[in-house]
């Protein structure tokens, strides 16, 4: 198949690609700028100037899946929330319906209409504009990803090693941290299935879920002295997540404050359906990738 993976260079997408390019799939990748002399090639897709239908047939034209692993942390200029998150998406799903394209939407757990944070509320937004445009979509839910790279889960693993480590005191929700290049493999493997298997919203996690605080000290280097971990009260945590947002510093945002303070925690976890094998543990290696099953090469 050629599937256009929108996002390809980020986290989430570079192990889209890879899972993809492991099942002999010709992948494109969409950004917001081209690049015609990588090894994947990139073509300028900017979600948040694509926000009819008409902005995305070209692109489509010789696809036959798109997965949208796209989003924003804070809004710069005309890249807002709304347009990233949901009219962008909206209108690529229903090119993609037109068309009778799979698509696949990257999306998160822990959203809600009633959310104080816009990001969340964009987010939860986008989903529903979707599945408007496209019956057929499938919503992929992770929860937290671990993994090289990531911006997130590089300064996770960062304030994991730091002898004092302030956490916000509402920071108790569960979370079922997943390893990314097990996402980038579920995914791939949703691409392929047939019609019939493919669901309309996946939620996926880790095997074990914790709050933060346990998080950080599953990801401390072994033989390191026990971290002191302060509990920030509300006032402050919160302020401290506004700042952060203002001068774009850290993951640390108002909607990640607000999403540590819920479960982070598949309803039904879809990882072991999807990977052939349960998902591995948090700081532990994932296995090697499932090689493609016969009997979805055969569907294909
Ligand atoms: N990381 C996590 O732990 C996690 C967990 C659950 C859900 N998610 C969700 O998964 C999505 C991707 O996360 P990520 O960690 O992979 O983020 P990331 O590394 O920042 O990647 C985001 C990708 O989106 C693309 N992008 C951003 N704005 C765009 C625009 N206006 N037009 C076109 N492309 C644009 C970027 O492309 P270029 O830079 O190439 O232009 C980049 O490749 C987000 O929606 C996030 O909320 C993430």
């Amino acid at each position: 198949m050629r599937v256009l993976v929108l996002g390809g260079r980020g986290f989430i997408g570079r192990h889209v690609v890879a899972a993809l390019r492991a099942r002999d799939h010709r992948v494109e990748i969409g950004g917001r700028r081209a690049d015609a002399a990588a090894p994947v090639p990139v073509q300028a897709l900017a979600m948040h100037r694509r926000l009819q239908p008409a902005d995305w047939r070209a692109a489509l034209a010789d696809m036959d899946a798109v997965v949208n692993c796209v989003g924003i942390l804070r809004e710069r200029w005309a890249q807002t929330y709304d347009r990233v998150h949901c009219q962008g998406p909206a209108a690529l799903a229903a090119a993609c319906a037109a068309r009778g394209l799979r698509l696949v939407h990257v999306s998160a757990l822990g959203l809600s209409a009633d959310a104080r944070s816009r990001f969340i509320r964009s987010k939860w937004a986008g989903e529903r504009a979707i599945r408007a445009a496209h019956a057929h979509a499938t919503i992929v839910r992770p929860s937290l990803l671990d993994g090289e790279g990531g911006f997130g889960a590089r300064w996770i693993r960062r304030v994991a090693q730091w002898p004092v480590q302030p956490l916000p005191g509402a920071a108790r929700g569960q979370i079922a941290a997943l390893h990314v290049s097990e996402l980038g493999e579920v995914i791939a493997a949703l691409v392929d299935a047939p019609a019939a298997d493919c669901p309309r919203e996946v939620e996926l996690g880790g095997p074990e879920a914790m709050p933060m605080g346990d998080l950080l000290l599953r990801l401390r280097a072994p033989g390191r002295a026990a971290p002191l971990q302060i509990a920030l009260p509300g006032w402050l945590a919160r302020m401290g997540s506004h700042v952060c947002d203002l001068l774009h510093f850290s993951p640390f945002s108002f909607g990640h404050l607000e999403l540590m303070g819920r479960a982070n925690v598949p309803a039904v976890n879809a990882a072991e359906r999807w990977l052939g094998r349960a998902p591995a543990a948090l700081g532990a290696a994932p296995a090697m990738p499932m090689t493609v099953r016969p009997e979805l090469k055969a569907a294909r």
